[in-house]
């Protein structure tokens, strides 16, 4: 075959296999049988591999995604993503309505639409060509999930039709459809591995994995819903949905135009009433001025359309018995009481087990085993009750007792003053919490090993590890021998552990697991201290001097050091070879800025806010959150806040724009 050919074979086969594409994930209407889109999407494959000058990243056979890890850059949205404001009635719905029609001086069409449960993504097309999709982010510059985007079937990543424009933007939400969600639970379970709360969060989950093999892997879906206005390619948003159907992105049929509130009124009540019916989650109802121009007029207040309103529906409840509790220990050694119930179907799903939060949660409603209760699903992990039918109640039932002893390892709970729940103080002897500590000794954002939960618990299972210093004298032989492990698992886990000897100290502090001590906090106490004996070394004063740190951190810190169990680990990992202490601080570009403070507000064009309280600390300025009389300049962007414009003012402190900003800088 020559290359002309070939060129035209590929083409052909491309237009083919997305026409097929199409048909199978959009209009869910296939046109062939999955054996013959596999000869195709063979042929086209091979002819791929003969002829790579063909080579291109929207071809049908790049949806399979890749092993390649790559980390997320982000990008600015060409406008910014908006979230919606809510309300969950109708008098507020109305007075939505009113505002509109006041401000138009006419009667209103509204676009009704469902709103998805998922997570929102922007996609930029040029030349009808997928170009670039980014996630929410801080609504200015989201994360680029490009290549984990194309694996989705059903997202065109070439346009149809002639009159695509050479460059637009369009919103959609990715979803998990509930099918292929209970599936893929199912899957998990079975490996061992933790199960997702809920298709959202497992979206969501799924479209941050580095590994876009993985996400190809996952049945995602994407649903669109909005080709911003400020584009001007439609008169009337319908019509502009309408267009994207025909360039070949899915959007539901279930959008419905209304003449008028009352219409509004019965598409929420109808969709009420059906969303169980849906293959997907929904979480209520998106109300739209249909006119471009109307929506142009209304605009955005700081965080939301004026032209939208989201109406939610509540969470549905669903009756059923209560028949055993089971108490679980969590990582911290919180002790979370957990209802066994008699299966009942709630919002599309069969409901077993309902959270029961805490004792007081549990006496506040009076339980006892055999009454009958009230379970309700609102987007939360697990449903939970919240009432009990007394009218049902078994005679010669008794209120339910806490236990007194933690389940995992015998050791009396306690209750600590101002908390609601009961802990199990054994934190390092009781198995979860053991396992809690490693686990956030490895996360991301602690020493990021290359480990999951599931390898956690498979190490600690064996024995070869109990504390976070165990993990440093893992040998290739500890590791080959086990389930799962093959030469480059083993050689990869051990490359990451290795790696984490230049984690910088302010993460190794973090991942201690002191109580309190989050990110922030590990970083403050890091810089204040300069090193882990510095630290360890500071009385209760000392701590208390630092900012931010009071009472309540700095007790829990001296408690730690306290216990000689810790002072030995951290001496293991000191021996193990880990950071621990502050490396010197970088130079300041130039002291341009030195001794001012800012306050940044508002959205910016050239910079992301990162990027300009980054310019600020690399010029030898401070940033700070709140406008006082100690602020020397307020750098505002697009929308600041009119609070703070009026706070700025006030106190005659100069407001700058972000050129103005610049024109600081050397
Ligand atoms: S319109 C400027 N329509 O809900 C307004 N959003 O709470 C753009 N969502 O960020 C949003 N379904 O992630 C719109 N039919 C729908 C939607 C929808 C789900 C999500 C979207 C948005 C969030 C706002």
């Amino acid at each position: 075959m020559s290359p002309e050919e070939a060129r035209q074979r590929i083409e052909r086969l491309r237009e083919q296999l997305s026409r097929h594409n199409h048909d199978y994930y959009v209009k869910a209407a296939p046109g062939i049988s999955d054996f013959e889109y596999d000869q195709l999407l063979k042929q086209l494959q091979d002819l791929e591999s003969r002829f790579p000058q063909f080579d291109d990243e929207n071809s049908p056979t790049r949806r399979v995604g890749s092993d390649l890890k790559e980390e997320f850059r982000s990008f600015p949205h060409p406008f910014p993503m908006m979230s919606l404001g809510n309300t969950y009635n109708r008098e507020e719905l109305e007075e939505f309505d009113n505002r509109v029609r006041k401000l138009a001086g006419y009667d209103v069409r509204y676009f009704c639409e469902l709103k998805y449960d998922g997570v929102a993504v922007g996609l930029s097309y040029r030349d009808g060509k997928l170009h670039r999709a980014l996630t929410r982010g801080d609504g200015t510059r989201g994360d680029d999930v490009t290549r984990n985007i194309r694996t989705i079937r059903s997202i065109p990543l070439q346009l149809r039709g002639g009159d695509v424009p050479d460059r637009f933007e369009i919103r959609g939400e990715v979803i998990l459809p509930r099918e292929g969600f209970d599936r893929m639970n199912r899957e998990r379970e079975q490996k061992g591995e933790p199960v997702f709360a809920n298709p959202r969060n497992a979206a969501a989950g799924t479209l941050k994995l580095q590994n876009s093999a993985q996400v190809a892997a996952r049945p995602l879906d994407c649903l669109f819903y909005d080709i911003p206005a400020a584009q001007n390619l439609f008169a009337h948003h319908h019509l502009g949905l309408e267009k994207a159907r025909e360039w070949g992105f899915k959007v539901p049929e279930s959008g419905q135009l209304a003449h008028h509130i009352g219409e509004v009124l019965a598409y929420i009540d109808r969709w009420k009433e059906a969303r169980d019916r849906l293959p997907f989650d929904i979480d209520g109802v998106v109300i739209k001025v249909d006119s471009v121009a109307l929506q142009q007029e209304l605009g955005f207040t700081s965080k939301t359309p004026r032209w939208a309103i989201s109406f939610k529906f509540k969470a549905e409840q669903a009756e059923s018995t209560l028949q055993s509790v089971d108490f679980q220990v969590g990582r911290t050694g919180a002790v979370t009481p957990v209802a066994n119930l008699e299966p009942v179907l709630l919002a599309g799903t069969t409901v077993k087990r309902a959270s029961l939060h805490n004792e007081d949660q549990i006496r506040l409603l009076d339980l006892r085993i055999g009454d009958r209760v009230y379970v309700e699903k609102g987007g939360e992990i697990i449903p939970k009750i919240v009432g009990v039918n007394l009218a049902m109640r078994p005679a010669g039932s008794r209120p339910l007792e806490f236990i007194r002893q933690c389940p995992e390892c015998g050791t009396p709970l306690e209750k600590r003053d101002d908390e609601a729940a009961h802990y199990c103080p054994n934190d390092t002897r009781c198995p979860p919490q053991i396992k809690g500590r490693l686990e956030h000794f490895v996360h991301r954002k602690a020493m990021d090993l290359n480990v999951g939960e599931a390898t956690i618990d498979l190490l600690f299972r064996e024995g070869l590890v109990k504390k976070p210093s165990d993990l440093y004298g893992l040998t290739y032989e500890d590791l080959i021998r086990l389930e799962r492990f093959a030469d480059k698992s083993t050689r990869n886990v051990l490359d990451s552990i290795a790696a984490t000897r230049n984690v910088g100290f302010p993460r190794v502090l973090f991942a201690l697991g002191i109580r309190y001590v989050g990110e922030t906090v590990a970083r403050k106490l890091a810089e204040a201290f300069g090193t882990m004996d510095a630290l360890m070394a500071a009385d209760r004063e000392q701590l208390e001097a630092v900012d931010e740190i009071g009472e309540r951190i700095a007790a829990s810190v001296l408690d730690f050091f306290g216990n000689p169990e810790n002072l030995q680990e951290v001496r293991a990992l000191r021996d193990a070879g880990l950071t621990l202490a502050m490396e010197k601080k970088e130079e300041p570009l130039s002291k341009a800025l030195e001794g001012k403070t800012f306050v940044i507000s508002g959205v910016f064009s050239r910079y992301s806010r990162d990027e300009i309280k980054e310019l600020i600390e690399k010029h030898g300025g401070k940033n700070s959150t709140s406008i006082s009389a100690k602020t020397s300049y307020v750098v505002a962007g697009e929308n600041m806040g009119p609070a703070k414009y009026a706070k700025a003012e006030s106190l005659g402190i100069p407001i700058l724009d972000e050129a103005a900003f610049i024109s600081l800088l050397p």
